[in-house]
């Protein structure tokens, strides 16, 4: 049978399930990335599952986000991440050594490989060719230790490139006007497979760009074939033995086919506040521009800075506009500060920032108030600059470019300049000594955790009987963040789970911390939709550490579902709703775990000396999970 690339690249990979549009399969991970912010937590966990190495071919620990710093616990975070790599086999890439996927793509990426990252644009790499996807730090700490990742099969799409782009036209319009068509939520449960004879003018920079920001498209990954233009890259990175021809068969089948004519696509933004609010750049001309900011895991390769500079080179900045650049990697800078182009950037009044993340998640370079920000990267959700009313517009390197020159939003095609082809190098600068490779042997090595890195808590065996108290009875629609708050007093104890465990239910009851630790740990109860919102995992890890041994609600949110179950929390939900009102809190509550299979158990009141049926969705494996305390333990013990 003709297959897609997905489906060759998922074949080889396939561990269970059936390549069937939305059934669960498993496919090995040949590769994992971690960035920092995620990553503490991933590392965390993939020491408890108690193994001596990592399983896969190759994982590497990036540091490119929480980059300032102003106290000592970024500093003890890149630390600890620096001798955990060393200890367990993990490449190190230093802070400063650039964006994790771009410095993936430059030094690790490998046509037919599956990739998984603890980051949402993990997906940047299947400019090369690969299947790479974005997951969870549990995800990839399971990965680590040789587990396949779980995930419904995507429906693939296939996207059709005819003609070529035209002079002032990039790689970013394409993704965009993939985004003004379909929407942010228009790749949900696909893969977007990248096809036809457009494709060939693409250079691996240029499709990463695309690839990367079909994660906007809610995609759950996007993939270009691996052709000669892979193979030049590949070579021009010293590791043209990494190519491997790579494409559909002809006559390969697609879920849904999108088609895309690169002749006729011009200079297109996204408007506030989201990725696919696109239109194109000539219909908004005009409106005035206080910052300009180019980098990003989006656009920052040396392609595009050396496209900026040719716009740039012999002008300067506009008064009312504040440019600065971050390199994505440390080579892209090297080699643009060999070349004379940074002196160029920098003559014209561009501000250098550091190789890394930056401006793209509030870390400094925040527009002024009520400011226009024209950004190459690839998310503008409102506040996400640092500054609350900043109106903040998503474009490519070239129309970026052209604003920091006229103050105002403009097409490139009407600066007047002449269009300048820019090639890629025949050869990169290659310099891996911000990489540190671990050694062979890690067993020696001490892990160094400051004072704000705890080891993850562990839970025992769910036991025969489960009782305890109710320590807290909550209504309908509880969101993960009255669970388990965020903010800048929380979000840097994310990897001291005893410290972030005290702000657990914060805004709804500040005393139920220590009554449950107090107590050795009990049940909670909920109405409707209890764990609605973000996915953050701590919204079950710290009630798992404080004790809380079964939620009981009257529906569950489906993320928070999942999360209860990997951290061993049974979750379960009333047979009659009403019986919500048969319980109050304190009231002593008991159930045998004997009959789990069946589904639903008898929940005893022996305050108010009643039964309560209550029932569950977990599946066998789910309730494995559950009953050996939680998916680390379960996998740790499956391994004995
Ligand atoms: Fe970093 Fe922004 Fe990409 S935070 S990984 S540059 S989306």
């Amino acid at each position: 049978m003709a297959l897609n690339l997905t489906q060759k690249i998922f074949k080889d990979h396939l561990v269970s399930g059936e390549m069937v549009a939305g059934k669960e399969v498993a496919i090995r991970i040949d590769q994992t990335l971690t960035q920092d912010a995620t990553g503490t937590m991933s590392y965390l966990q993939f020491e408890a599952l108690g193994l001596d190495r990592v399983k896969t071919e190759l994982s590497v620990s990036y540091v490119d986000h929480n980059m300032l710093q102003t106290g000592f616990e970024n500093a003890d975070d890149h630390r600890y991440l620096q001798t955990v790599a060393a200890r367990y086999g993990i490449v190190f890439s230093r802070p400063g050594n650039g964006i994790c996927h771009q410095v993936h793509l430059e030094r690790f990426g490998k046509p037919g490989k599956t990739l998984l990252g603890s980051d949402s644009h993990t997906p940047t790499n299947g400019g090369l060719g690969m299947i790479a996807i974005g997951a969870g730090g549990l995800d990839v700490a399971l990965a680590m230790g040789g587990e396949p990742f779980y995930t419904a099969m995507p429906k693939v799409v296939l996207v059709k490139l005819t003609g070529k782009l035209q002079p002032f036209v990039s790689a970013k319009d394409v993704i965009l006007e993939l985004l003004r068509r379909l929407t942010v939520k228009g790749g949900v449960g696909r893969i977007f497979e990248y096809g036809g004879e457009g494709v060939a003018s693409l250079s691996v920079p240029e499709r990463s760009t695309i690839t990367n920001m079909g994660a906007e498209l809610g995609a759950t990954t996007s993939i270009f074939p691996s052709d000669e233009q892979t193979r030049k890259y590949l070579k021009a990175q010293g590791r043209e033995n990494d190519y491997v021809a790579l494409a559909a068969d002809p006559g390969a089948t697609y879920d849904e086919t999108v088609e895309i004519d690169l002749n006729t696509l011009e200079p297109l933004i996204a408007q506030p506040h989201s990725p696919d609010n696109v239109v194109k750049v000539r219909e908004i001309a005009g409106i005035p521009v206080s910052q300009v900011a180019i980098g990003s895991c989006t656009n920052s390769s040396y392609k595009d800075l050396l496209g900026i500079a040719a716009i740039m080179k012999g002008k300067t900045v506009h008064p009312s506009v504040s440019l600065g650049f971050s390199p994505g990697s440390r080579q892209t800078l090297e080699m643009i500060s060999q070349n004379g182009v940074l002196g160029d950037l920098i003559t014209s009044g561009a501000r250098l920032l550091e190789s890394a993340c930056g401006p793209c998640i509030g870390m400094g370079f925040a527009p002024p108030s009520g400011g226009v920000s024209v950004r190459t990267f690839n998310r503008n959700f409102e506040g996400r600059s640092g500054t609350k009313d900043a109106k903040v517009y998503l474009a490519s390197p070239e129309v970026a470019a052209a604003c920091a020159i006229t103050g105002v939003i403009t097409d490139p095609r009407d600066l007047g300049v002449a269009p300048k082809t820019v090639d890629l190098p025949e050869k990169y600068v290659l310099d891996d000594r911000m990489m540190i490779f671990p050694p062979k042997e890690g067993a020696g090595i001490e892990v160094l955790r400051g004072p704000n890195i705890k080891p993850l808590p562990t839970r025992d065996r769910i036991s025969e009987t489960v009782t305890g108290s109710v320590l807290l009875k909550v209504g309908d629609n509880i969101t993960t963040d009255h669970i388990m708050p965020a903010g800048a007093k929380v979000l840097p104890l994310r990897s001291n789970v005893p410290a972030i465990s005290q702000y657990v239910f914060e805004s709804v009851d500040p005393t139920f911390p220590k009554r449950a630790k107090e107590a050795g740990g009990g049940f909670i109860v909920g109405g409707a939709n209890y764990g609605q919102g973000s996915s953050r995992e701590h919204a079950a890890l710290a009630p798992m550490y404080l004790g809380v041994k079964a939620v009981i609600v009257k529906g569950f949110a489906r993320i928070h579902l999942a999360n209860l179950i990997n951290f061993g929390i049974l979750p379960l939900t009333f047979v009659n709703e009403s019986d919500y009102d048969k319980i109050d809190r304190d009231d002593q509550l008991e159930f045998s775990t004997a009959g789990l299979e069946k589904g639903t158990l008898v929940l005893k009141n022996l305050t108010k000396k009643i039964e309560i049926p209550v029932k569950h969705s977990l599946t066998a494996r789910d309730l494995e999970i559950v009953r050996a305390g939680g998916t680390l333990a379960y996998v740790k013990g499956r391994a004995r």
